[in-house]
């Protein structure tokens, strides 16, 4: 999965989130943007596969922006544009637009196009949109939501992440650099590991429980993953890294280490520049004795379960 920005070219993304993910959502934009949008729908120079985040909902490649639906259709006649097997779909973003008007577009631009045009099986999708008066036709590109499938493993329990939040926190971690090496030195049955390995980020994982290692490594062979996670105490691990995502324990499940949490904060100081944490409750203050700095905290809320807390520090 690569970022690319290329100038000549403008993308158009289209996000949306819960009323409770918007901070997360905000953090993960600025982690693979490198900006907070001011809209739900945005334009940038900058190439993200939409299926990386949970919040993009689709892309579209700007090839032609024109003031008119007529210009558009004489660019598109000039230019001779060939497409084999192609779908063009329309997109309500303007809401001056009625139904008819859809359609006539709809009917004006596929008319202008060359070559074969399929329902059913398309290789190429078109997007045709008005967005704040101006027609655009590009290349569409969905998310596959294929996240949603990794919510069944062969192990799972109460504490884990939910598969979302773990892919919104391995993004915030990885930003646009594939190479920065990240751990996860609590990774329980290792949703975050999972969600790391699916988009590539060099990522590994050690846990003190050897039954919940065990399970990791057959979670991660389910989806085709090496098992990169070793049964290890975080004040064993003896390697630096870049960014540590630190999910941490807490007394409800893990009865005998229920004592830990703060000897996690503190060690984890030694072993990762920036981390991570992932709470029941607001740590600011702690990790802040342990001589932390916190450059951003969210709280997720939520309704059925347990609220949890993001606290970036570096
Ligand atoms: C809240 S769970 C992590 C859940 C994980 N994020 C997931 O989605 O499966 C915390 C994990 O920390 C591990 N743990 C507790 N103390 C530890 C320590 N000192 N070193 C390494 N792992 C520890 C526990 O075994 C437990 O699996």
């Amino acid at each position: 999965m690569i970022n690319v920005v290329d100038s000549n070219k403008q993308y158009f993304y289209c996000i949306n989130y819960k009323d409770n993910q918007k901070d997360l959502c905000e953090l993960e934009m600025k982690a693979i943007f490198g900006f907070i949008p001011d809209n739900q729908l945005f334009v940038t120079t900058i190439i993200i596969d939409p299926s990386r985040s949970v919040f993009i909902k689709y892309r579209i490649e700007v090839n032609y922006q024109e003031n008119s639906l007529e210009s558009l259709e004489s660019k598109v006649l000039s230019d001779q544009l060939y497409m084999d097997d192609y779908k063009i779909i329309y997109l309500k973003n303007d809401f001056d637009i009625t139904y008819e008007e859809r359609l006539n577009a709809m009917r004006k631009i596929g008319f202008a196009i060359e070559g074969k045009f399929s329902l059913a099986n398309p290789k190429v999708e078109l997007a045709l949109t008005k967005i704040n008066g101006s027609w655009i036709l590009g290349y569409y590109k969905k998310n596959d939501n294929s996240w949603v499938n990794r919510k069944q493993k062969p192990h799972n329990y109460s504490f884990a992440l939910d598969v979302w939040l773990a892919k919104v926190l391995i993004n915030i971690a990885v930003e646009n650099d594939f190479t920065k090496k990240i751990v996860d030195p609590c990774c329980g049955i290792g949703t975050v590991l999972i969600e790391g390995y699916s988009i590539g980020a060099n990522i590994k994982g050690y846990d003190i429980n050897p039954t919940v290692v065990n399970q990791t490594k057959q979670n991660l062979k389910f989806f085709g993953f090496n098992a990169n996670v070793e049964c290890k105490n975080i004040s064993d691990i003896d390697k630096y890294y870049d960014v540590a995502i630190i999910d941490l324990p807490y007394g409800k499940f893990i009865k005998s280490h229920s004592n830990n949490r703060n000897d996690v904060i503190k060690i984890s100081r030694n072993i990762s520049k920036r981390v991570i944490f992932i709470s029941m409750t607001n740590i600011n203050e702690i990790v802040r004795k342990f001589g932390f700095s916190v450059t951003n905290t969210c709280k997720l809320e939520k309704r059925s379960k347990f609220s949890r807390f993001i606290t970036l520090c570096e």
